[in-house]
């Protein structure tokens, strides 16, 4: 496990599935856990806006829901380069350290 290539690469993987038809823009996050596990999700969009959910919080409630509790690296991939959002800091520091370090 080399974590920016690796997990950059399950990133680019996992914006393929993304359901962006508003606004075209693809996202993939792929959060390595503690237990070694790599988990992924992409951004999942809703006519209403504000129901859409970004990659990086699907990703985590995917590990969450799979019982991991911590993370040591994220991964982003997107049309051009993003960091996360408010909302998924907010997030992404219940359960992630300050320094978490983050491959776009
Ligand atoms: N998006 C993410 O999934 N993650 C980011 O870090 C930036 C933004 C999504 C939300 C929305 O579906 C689209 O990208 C445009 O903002």
């Amino acid at each position: 496990m080399n974590p920016p290539e690796d997990l950059l690469k399950a990133a680019r993987n996992a914006a393929k599935n993304a359901y962006a038809p508003y606004s075209h823009f693809t996202v993939g996050a792929a959060l390595l856990a503690e237990s070694g596990k790599i988990y992924t999700g992409c951004n999942v969009e809703n006519s209403s806006y504000g129901l859409t959910v970004c990659a990086e919080r699907n990703a985590l409630f995917a590990a969450i829901a799979a019982g991991e509790r911590h993370f040591t690296a994220l991964a982003l991939s997107a049309p051009k380069a993003v960091t996360p959002c408010g909302a998924c800091r907010q997030v992404l520091t219940e359960f992630c350290d300050a320094t978490l370090p983050v491959f776009i």
